[in-house]
């Protein structure tokens, strides 16, 4: 059976119809066409299908989106004015923060929520606080070199 619920996207609300099982992330992919979001692992591992639920990151690929409700979410759609690039997003287009580019929505989501919590300013610090988004590219150094551009 299906269940009725809204869910608050990037300022919009929307009515959805879903199976009470869907994750937040096929909800976001296959529902509402937020393809921005990625997903790889389906487990909670790559980080891939990283979004912010009231301003903190989240897997959105561990999380039901009957849980998002009455939240806030974002999505990589939603973090840049719609005619400008999040200064994080510019960072990580300066610094070639990425290869095939399948994990930069995450990398993005993940960094800009990471600026809010209390990570020290070390590059050490901002390698663990990363830890949970993999790039199977090896970009490592320049998406460190794009958060340290926006962080200092
Ligand atoms: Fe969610 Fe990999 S797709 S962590």
């Amino acid at each position: 059976t299906l269940m009725d619920l809204s869910l608050n996207v990037n300022g919009k609300e929307h009515r959805l119809s879903l199976d009470p099982r869907t994750t937040l992330l096929d909800a976001l992919r296959e529902h509402l066409h937020l393809t921005g979001t990625k997903k790889g692992c389906d487990h909670g591992q790559c980080g891939a299908c990283t979004v912010h639920v009231d301003g903190r990151r989240v897997n959105s690929c561990l999380k039901l989106a009957v849980m998002a409700e009455g939240t806030k979410v974002t999505t990589i759609e939603g973090l840049g004015d719609p005619d400008r690039l999040h200064p994080m997003q510019r960072a990580f287009v300066e610094r070639d923060g990425y290869q095939c580019g399948y994990c930069t929505s995450g990398q993005i989501m993940s960094a800009v929520a990471m600026m809010k919590e209390p990570w020290g300013p070390g590059d050490a610090d901002i390698r663990e606080a990363m830890s949970g988004n993999i790039c199977r590219c090896g970009a490592y150094q320049n998406i460190l070199a794009a958060i340290r551009q926006v962080r200092h």
